[in-house]
């Protein structure tokens, strides 16, 4: 069986944290060792959400790199680069945008619900509504196979294959129909119960260092039924647990689950045991990551060799659609 193709991208959000980790970047990782991997940083589309802020764009982009780097992409196997310097993306857009109906994209499930909830700026512009579009392009111009992403990826990737569809049908069979290859990702919680995201202020960063990482777990919410050390609580609902999930030995989950229930623990003494196990795991990690901190010219160096080997691709992929669009 050949080897298959995998693509998928990242808008640069800056430090990434233990949701990104174990949602993505251990998929990642995975992937990297069975596949010929393509991870790019996609901060063309970071603008169409922040066109009216783009200062951060550049430490952005530097510090998700050093982050996928730190935690094992490794850039011999895998391809890192940045989508603004494949200008193809952009040509295959514009196409793609000459045969995409509106209708698809004002249907966008995403589109719906951030134009309505984002208030603080408007998201009605075209380059909004054309988000997927884009990302199609990203997608096709490297004739992925598979794209990893989470389930809030999923209409997009519907989207994209629609519309690779529709190209084929209208111009040939240029590209195949990428297969969306949904990423499981372990329940984790951020330290206020919600969802683990950097505008909830509730992350804790694979960057964090150790007495930060206490600083956050020590005052994390527990089981709310839990208010005295003599109430007996539930771990399924306490965002504590599934950490240690992720990261304790089976012995000490059973010994979480049993004494959380008996009350024969103390929620104190459950997170006391949990913090050192993290800033274990993170260690490596971390490690690596300040090595690459004082070595700027690696992550650049990294990027450069991903977008070389990138833009061969696209060029070769545009040479093929001008031919079938007789441009
Ligand atoms: N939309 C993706 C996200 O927000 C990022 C992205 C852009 C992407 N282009 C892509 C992901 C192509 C996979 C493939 O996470
Ligand atoms: Fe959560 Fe542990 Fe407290 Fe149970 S004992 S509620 S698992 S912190």
């Amino acid at each position: 069986m050949a080897i298959k193709r995998v693509l998928s991208g990242m808008r640069p959000s800056g430090k990434l944290h233990l949701g990104h980790f174990h949602g993505v970047l251990e998929n990642w990782l995975k992937l990297q060792r069975e596949s010929e991997c393509f991870f790019f940083v996609a901060d063309w589309h970071a603008l169409t959400t922040e066109y009216n802020n783009p200062s951060n764009i550049q430490d952005n982009i530097k510090e998700m790199v050093i982050d996928w780097l730190s935690v094992g992409i490794n850039p011999e196997e895998s391809a890192v680069f940045l989508q603004s310097a494949i200008k193809e993306h952009a040509e295959l857009h514009l196409l793609l945008s000459m045969i995409t109906p509106l209708s698809w994209l004002e249907r966008n499930p995403t589109y719906k619900e951030q134009t309505e909830e984002i208030k603080d700026r408007d998201l009605h512009t075209y380059g909004f509504l054309g988000y997927p579009v884009l990302q199609t392009a990203d997608i096709i111009i490297y004739k992925a196979d598979m794209v990893p992403v989470g389930i809030d990826q999923a209409p997009h990737l519907e989207l994209s294959r629609e519309i690779t569809r529709r190209f084929n049908f209208l111009y040939g069979e240029i590209f195949p129909e990428p297969q969306t290859l949904l990423t499981e990702t372990p329940k984790l919680l951020g330290t206020d119960g919600r969802k683990m995201s950097k505008s909830y202020n509730n992350s804790i960063f694979l960057s964090d260092p150790p007495d930060v990482i206490e600083k956050k777990i020590l005052p994390m919410m527990t089981d709310p039924a839990r208010q005295r050390r003599t109430d007996k609580g539930n771990p399924e609902v306490c965002p504590v647990y599934f950490l240690h999930r992720i990261y304790s030995t089976p012995e000490t989950i059973t010994w979480v689950e049993q004494g959380c229930k008996t009350a024969g623990i103390g929620c104190i003494e459950c997170k006391k045991s949990l913090i050192p196990s993290i800033i274990k795991r993170l260690e490596p990690i971390q490690k690596k990551r300040t090595e690459l901190i004082k070595n700027p010219d690696v992550v650049s160096e990294v990027i450069n060799r991903g977008n070389a080997k990138a833009k061969q691709i696209a060029q070769e992929t545009m040479t093929g659609v001008r031919k079938a669009l007789k441009l």
